[in-house]
């Protein structure tokens, strides 16, 4: 190889491997951003097995999710909670079927706390400052008569669907989890 060529193909490597070490960490910046940036198909998950839901009584799962940081993956962090309620499969309000299972977020739309089912009552609480919920996720007015429901409005719902798994055929409950601003009499998602 004559010098000249030599050269052109030394100085020819090295602009690539520039181009590379300025790019890839620009590269990996925007695939985080896009894995951050969390659309509502992100946040879908199964949650629980129908079979595994009693009817009337709400059952609490954890919404999963992995994170990364500098070093390590942490696969299964909890992102929130959520409570399942099984209704009869004929359950009608008025005329209107109503659907067979409906899943609230635990988030408290007061100040955050995590809601409560109390079992004695068969209702949802906040032991924060003592909001009460039916198991429609409607506010009922606290046990006292003092005390108004602290709570601005009823418990967020999720939309939530059955579905059948493929390879199984067992049916399963999908949630999208969102989270939704606290203090305010309207469900608005968080930014
Ligand atoms: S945070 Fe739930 S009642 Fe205040």
């Amino acid at each position: 190889m004559r010098r000249r060529t030599l050269l052109k193909w030394i100085s020819g490597c090295l602009a690539t491997l520039c181009a590379s070490v300025v790019g890839i960490p620009g590269v990996s910046f925007v695939l985080q951003a896009l894995r951050k940036s969390g659309s509502d198909g992100d946040r879908v998950r199964r949650v629980a097995r129908l079979k595994d839901l009693p009817v009337g009584k709400p059952v609490a799962v954890p919404i999963l999710s992995a994170r990364e940081d500098a070093w390590t993956v942490h696969p299964d962090e909890v992102l929130g909670r959520v409570w399942l309620v099984r209704r009869k499969p004929d359950a009608k309000v008025g005329a209107e079927s109503i659907p067979q299972i409906v899943a609230f977020s635990a988030t408290c739309p007061h100040l955050g706390c995590a809601i409560q089912h109390d079992a004695k009552e068969n209702r949802f609480q906040c032991p924060c400052h003592r909001a009460l919920f039916g198991l429609d996720g409607e506010r009922v007015a606290a046990k006292t008569g003092v005390q108004k429901n602290p709570s601005p409005r009823a418990m967020d719902l999720l939309d939530c669907r059955l579905v059948t798994d493929e390879t199984t055929q067992e049916v399963w409950v999908e949630v999208t989890f969102q989270k939704f601003e606290q203090g305010l009499t309207k469900k608005v998602l968080k930014a």
